[in-house]
């Protein structure tokens, strides 16, 4: 299982730093779950050491696709790396929806990050009005193909896909756990099909996203298909990103 805290813009240095102190004191190193925090970028060099004492690796929320040049206000992977990143999202909803981010867009950062060394989250998922429409598959489909097709990846394993249905994100509002499996296991189908660069679509990691907390992650989690969590506005607290991390399974 991955989990992923994604705090988009919040945060003090102050409170990321208790917040990987407590999440060890809750047990981060002994869980067999791999966790990942996305900080603000500027917080990252602050962090790189409490970070490997809690056992939780860090990640950058975005990244561009070139590695230097006049491109005012973006980050490239290396600099990620230099700030004690080892991972970074692509395409999350709010940089699609409102920052206005492209397919292609996202094709290439996904492409450079991975390129790069560094391990991937790409996000794919669904707004309301298309839902409605019953596009979720058309969406889903074509974000994955416009990502995936042709790519090529050395490492497999470092690509991870996380679905968050918009209409889910910050709202309170979940897929239901069944939901999450179906789609799941079309995404897991969908990769296998377009095959980016030696994806293993069994091997792959699919992340569920979208309002999970720690009244409902149990019930998610316990999916077949689902193999963990990214998390945001419940990932603020330790306490409750930890509640999250513990509702595994049994056999999880
Ligand atoms: P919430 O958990 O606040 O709904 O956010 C989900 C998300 O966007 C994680 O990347």
């Amino acid at each position: 299982m991955l989990f992923g805290a994604n705090w988009k813009m919040n945060g003090t240095p102050g409170e990321a730093l208790s917040f990987l102190a407590e999440m060890k004191d809750r047990g981060s190193r002994e869980t067999d779950a791999d966790l990942v925090f996305f900080p603000p970028f500027t917080l990252l060099p602050l962090l790189a050491e409490s970070g490997k004492e809690a056992g939780i690796e860090l990640g950058g929320q975005d990244l561009f696709w070139m590695d230097r040049g006049a491109y005012t206000g973006e980050i490239s992977p290396g600099m990620l790396m230099d700030a004690g990143a080892g991972w970074f999202i692509a395409g999350h909803s709010e940089r699609r929806h409102v920052i206005g981010e492209t397919d292609d867009v996202v094709r290439k950062k996904l492409e450079k990050g991975l390129e790069s060394g560094l391990k991937g989250i790409l996000c794919v998922g669904e707004l309301v009005d298309q839902r409605e429409r019953g596009l979720t598959e058309k969406v889903v489909r074509r974000q994955l193909e416009s990502a995936l097709d042709g790519l090529d990846i050395a490492d497999a394993s470092n690509l991870v896909v996380a679905y968050e249905p918009v209409w889910a994100i910050g709202t309170g509002l979940t897929a239901t756990p069944d939901e999450a499996q179906r789609m799941h296991s079309l995404i897991r189908e969908w990769v296998g099909e377009i095959g980016g660069g030696n994806v293993s679509p069994e091997e792959l990691r699919i992340l569920y996203g979208g309002s999970v907390k720690p009244g409902n992650a149990a019930d998610i989690l316990s999916k077949t298909q689902v193999n963990g969590a990214l998390v945001g506005g419940a990932s603020l607290r330790a306490e409750s990103f930890s509640a999250i991390v513990t509702s595994i399974p049994a056999e999880g």
